[in-house]
């Protein structure tokens, strides 16, 4: 069972994610969406998402934001808020369920917002119920029989 984040913690995540919502790049869908997510020291990494003519050449807020955490040398998701315009409150997309169960496991706080606060929290696994992860590889190094 996760704990509830701090209020001080929450806030600056959502800070972090409606910041990196206004880089968006969104040509196509107008669909701007920032994503932040705290690390295991605590530090906080945010990303939005980037669009492309090629449309499906484009990703999500939550990539740029694991990219972001791993290079700054964070290696666990604790938990991500991600935003979007509302009123329909955001969920991440399958793609990014499984992106973020590389880097956290299933009680990684997802946090949906817009740009008027927090609409929802969930946890991965309630998101990502029975999910494949990197467990399912580390006891399977020998050949495929
Ligand atoms: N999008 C995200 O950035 N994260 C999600 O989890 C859902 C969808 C983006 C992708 C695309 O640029 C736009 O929202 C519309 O689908």
């Amino acid at each position: 069972m996760q704990a509830p984040l701090p209020p001080d913690v929450l806030q600056r995540l959502l800070s972090a994610s409606l910041a990196a919502r206004a880089h968006a790049h969104t040509p196509y869908s107008h669909y701007a969406v920032g994503a932040a997510v705290l690390d295991e020291h605590g530090a906080i990494h945010a990303g939005c998402n980037v669009e492309n003519a090629a449309y499906p050449q484009g990703w999500c807020a939550e990539a740029t934001a694991l990219g972001a955490m791993l290079m700054a040398g964070g290696k666990r998701a604790e938990a991500v808020l991600v935003s979007g315009p509302g009123p329909d409150v955001i969920t991440p997309c399958g793609g990014c369920r499984q992106k973020l169960r590389e880097f956290g496991d299933d009680d990684l706080l997802v946090i949906a917002a817009d740009p008027s606060g927090v609409k929802q929290t969930w946890t991965l696994g309630e998101l990502l119920p029975a999910s494949f992860g990197p467990g399912h590889l580390t006891h399977n190094q020998t050949k495929p029989t």
